[in-house]
């Protein structure tokens, strides 16, 4: 069996600088992360024994004094406002690309535009870029959506400012948002739309759109709850029908590769490299104990 897996795989720049912050301060006193650092438990339960404690959204205002790590997503403003307040020290690891979203979200509302984020609304980094704008924004997540709005701006039932600025969720897929941003220039004027997919993220999909192409199978590794990982899944799934999405080795079932000459790795963002080596690893292994096999019937194994 031939393996073909993805260079781009694994933790992109943001995600290990949020991880290397944490893992930089660990062991130190009452230190949080806002959320988990990354959709890893191994690596959540790892910073966990170093003393890094997870601090829920529904817990800001209940420490003081401590030190709170913002993960490579982002924060809403607020969050860091109630931690300021209360004397805690914030280690600021939003992934400069996502940070830049921030500030284009801030700009465009104070020169009183409309602002439309393309994105999953209930995705954290989504909520936060919405923690920054000024002025209530507008999250498109779908063609379909894109289309409501656009008719709900005709018809009158909404009334977007003179001008519209858009930006994305960094990890958003690169056709759907050029289709989104068409249907909205189609028909409204002064549309500016800023391209805030990271570039990352683009070169895992087309590296896994080419690989999937090319395979019998392939596996996307990554957490259930990764965005970046799931439309790796389903980019993956339009180019090779058995394509399958583990979270860890455990999800991983030998007996549909038995008959599989040629299998793609991909991984998610958050997926630590340990996890894709693993994979790796029983990959080869069971094109070893195929050789095995095949030497056996063969008698050449004394
Ligand atoms: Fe940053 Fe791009 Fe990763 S936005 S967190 S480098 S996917």
């Amino acid at each position: 069996m031939e393996i073909l897996l993805a260079k781009s795989a694994g933790f992109c720049f943001g995600v290990q600088r949020a991880v290397d912050t944490a893992y930089k301060h660990a062991d130190e006193k009452n230190v949080y992360t806002y959320g988990q650092i990354i959709h890893n438990e191994e690596v959540v339960g790892d910073l966990a024994k170093h003393g890094v404690k997870i601090l829920e959204d529904d817990e800001l205002d209940q420490i003081k004094d401590s030190k709170v790590i913002i993960r490579s997503h982002g924060a809403e403003k607020r969050v860091y406002d109630i931690l300021e307040k209360n004397g805690n020290e914030i280690i600021d690891a939003t992934c400069p690309f996502v940070k830049k979203i921030h500030n284009i979200v801030m700009d465009e509302c104070g020169k009183g535009h409309t602002v439309i984020i393309i994105g999953d609304g209930k995705h954290p980094e989504v909520k936060g870029i919405m923690g920054w704008c000024m002025s209530e924004p507008v999250v498109i997540g779908t063609e379909e959506e894109a289309e409501k709005f656009v008719q709900s701006c005709l018809n009158g039932e909404y009334k977007p400012s003179e001008n519209i600025s858009i930006v994305s969720q960094t990890t958003f897929n690169y056709r759907k948002f050029h289709n989104v941003v068409d249907i909205i220039r189609n028909k409204l004027y002064n549309v500016t739309a800023y391209k805030t997919i990271c570039n990352a993220t683009s070169v895992r999909q087309r590296e896994a759109q080419e690989i999937a192409s090319k395979v019998d199978a392939m596996i996307v590794i990554g957490g259930r709850n990764s965005s970046n990982t799931q439309k790796l899944y389903e980019i993956s799934k339009k180019e090779c029908e058995n394509t399958y999405y583990i979270q860890t080795l455990v999800d991983l079932d030998l007996t549909t590769f038995e008959s599989v000459s040629r299998v793609g790795i991909t991984a998610g963002a958050s997926t630590p490299n340990k996890l894709i080596k693993e994979v790796h690893g029983r990959m080869d292994e069971m094109n070893f104990a195929e050789l095995l096999e095949n030497d056996e019937s063969r008698g050449s194994i004394k």
